[in-house]
């Protein structure tokens, strides 16, 4: 177990000193640095995983498990080494938590809720302009070393933006992302998107159920799209068996 995490911490170590290396040099940070999904079969299909600090959305219908998925990835990324923070805006930390050891799936303490955030941030009433509040919450959390940020869900914020200028304010939210250098999944109820976000991210996940003869109805995920990736976009079923997800043939 001792040595398990002393090697996290070491690899940790490298990244950082590889990271502060280029940026002494003036290099640009590594494109090739990839961020896994840790989802079986799935980090073939992207390219070796997710560029690091790309925002990658991952959209579904109600119930295709966005939630446990997006969980299992910041898990296994901080079992890894990184170091994660899960923003829920809509349930609460307590129901994310009984998820995770429902699922098992172990993790830190990653997660913070809307009531948390208030707190740390001292907010006593209704939010209404999110941009700016999840951007300086944000800048303090990157300067304590968070390097991935999964948001859940994305639309929650929708109610909060500006209605003059809706798509301004999220291209300069994901720009923010990317400026951060912090690898970001957001979240996204449904299928349709209400001003072409699919355009404005690096990365597109899509997870929808299937309806197969005799009323099997499995989950079926593709790759839409991943900047600097030669991926896949073909479907793939989703599953979730003893703790782990994968990713199978859509034949089988
Ligand atoms: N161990 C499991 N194996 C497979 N599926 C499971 C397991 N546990 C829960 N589920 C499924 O996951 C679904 C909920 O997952 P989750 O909350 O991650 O989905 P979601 O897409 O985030 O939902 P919502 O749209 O409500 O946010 C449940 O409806 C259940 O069908
Ligand atoms: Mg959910």
């Amino acid at each position: 177990m001792i040595f398990l995490e002393l090697r996290k911490l070491r690899q940790r170590v490298e990244r950082l000193e590889k990271r502060v290396e280029r940026q002494a040099e003036g290099r640009p940070p590594l494109v090739e640095e990839r961020v896994k999904t840790f989802v079986a079969g799935f980090d073939d299909a992207l390219g070796d995983g997710i560029p690091r600090g790309h925002v990658v959305m991952i959209h579904g219908p109600v119930g295709t498990m966005k939630t446990s998925l997006a969980l299992y990835i910041a898990s296994k990324n901080e079992e890894e080494g990184m170091t994660p923070l899960y923003i829920s805006l809509e349930e609460s930390k307590e129901s994310l938590q009984e998820t995770m050891a429902s699922l098992g799936i172990k993790g830190k303490d990653f997660i913070v809720d809307i009531a948390t955030m208030r707190l740390e941030h001292g907010l006593v009433e209704e939010i209404d302009d999110w941009f700016p509040i999840l951007k300086s919450y944000l800048q303090n959390k990157v300067t304590e070393g968070i390097d991935l940020l999964v948001i859940d869900s994305l639309n929650s914020l929708y109610p909060a933006i500006r209605p003059n200028s809706p798509r301004g304010e999220l291209f300069r939210f994901f720009s923010f992302l990317r400026d951060s250098r912090i690898t970001s999944f957001l979240v996204y109820e449904g299928m349709e998107f209400h001003y072409r976000e699919e355009h404005m991210v690096d990365g597109l996940i899509e997870i929808a159920p299937r309806e197969l003869e005799g009323g099997q109805m499995p989950l079926w995920m593709r790759c839409v799209k991943l900047r600097l990736s030669d991926h896949s976009r073909d479907y793939h079923r989703l599953e979730f068996r003893r703790g782990r997800f994968m990713t199978l043939p859509v034949n089988r």
